[in-house]
């Protein structure tokens, strides 16, 4: 791979950026100073340093972000802050995107990656991954939900949705609920279809894999191998 191009995806700088960096000598490969951006290195072996210090090479990440409201899960928006923005610099690199998406008043879990075909393969609808979300509502909710919801309801527009779970909790205004699959603002509109109006959203879980309590809202942290390993887990 080329020097410019490994810096550039690894430091999460641009190609630019990179090549500034070689010109100014700041790029070493195994101890020596690299002088063109064309040079050629081993990803899996040679040991690239900026300013001395060693990047460590990683072929994809997958972060956990406990996304705040009034935060867009999009790539780029021009009037609000996106997922990515949240990134620290040390995870950040080109191509992230956030796999599957929350609305923008939603919280809780996003997952984000640039790891196309693990997205792709959590997102179709082959083995759509579980998603669980805690959901607070305006009304009570009634035992009757939970039958509707496993059978399957159909919401406005005529869509039908897969047949979901839903959990009662302690507190009567507050549910859990487990999807498979992500239409548009579905946990909203599944809880409009039975005469009721979700007031706070929270995603919890996805796939086998449970949002980190200890992360504080806008913060998030890399999803370790173990647990990357849980997230097809009842799809
Ligand atoms: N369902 C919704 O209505 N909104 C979300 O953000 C996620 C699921």
């Amino acid at each position: 791979m080329r020097i410019d191009k490994f810096v550039s995806e690894q430091a999460g700088v641009s190609r630019s950026d990179a090549k500034a960096m070689i010109k100014k000598s700041e790029i070493t490969v195994n101890g020596a100073v690299v002088k063109t951006a064309d040079a050629k290195i081993d990803p899996e072996r040679d040991i690239v340093a900026v300013r001395g210090k060693a990047l460590s090479y990683k072929q994809f990440v997958y972060i956990m972000l406990n996304k705040p409201q009034g935060v867009v899960c999009a790539t780029r928006d021009g009037l609000s802050s996106t997922v990515l923005e949240l990134i620290p610099e040390e995870l950040r690199r080109k191509g992230l995107f956030p796999a599957g998406r929350l609305d923008k008043d939603t919280e809780g879990f996003v997952f984000i990656t640039d790891d196309g075909a693990l997205a792709h393969k959590m997102l179709s609808p082959k083995n759509h991954i579980e998603k669980e979300y805690a959901v607070t509502l305006e009304k009570p909710a009634e035992e009757r939900y939970i039958e509707l919801f496993s059978a399957g309801i159909t919401i406005d527009g005529g869509e039908k949705c897969l047949p979901a779970r839903l959990i009662m909790t302690e507190k009567s205004d507050v549910v859990r609920l487990v999807l498979h699959e992500g239409k548009y603002h579905q946990v909203k509109r599944m809880m409009e279809a039975v005469g009721n109006k979700v007031t706070h959203l929270r995603r919890v879980r996805m796939g086998g894999i449970l949002l980190d309590e200890s992360l504080s809202s806008g913060e998030c942290r890399e999803i370790t191998g173990e647990e990357l390993s849980e997230l097809f887990k009842n799809a």
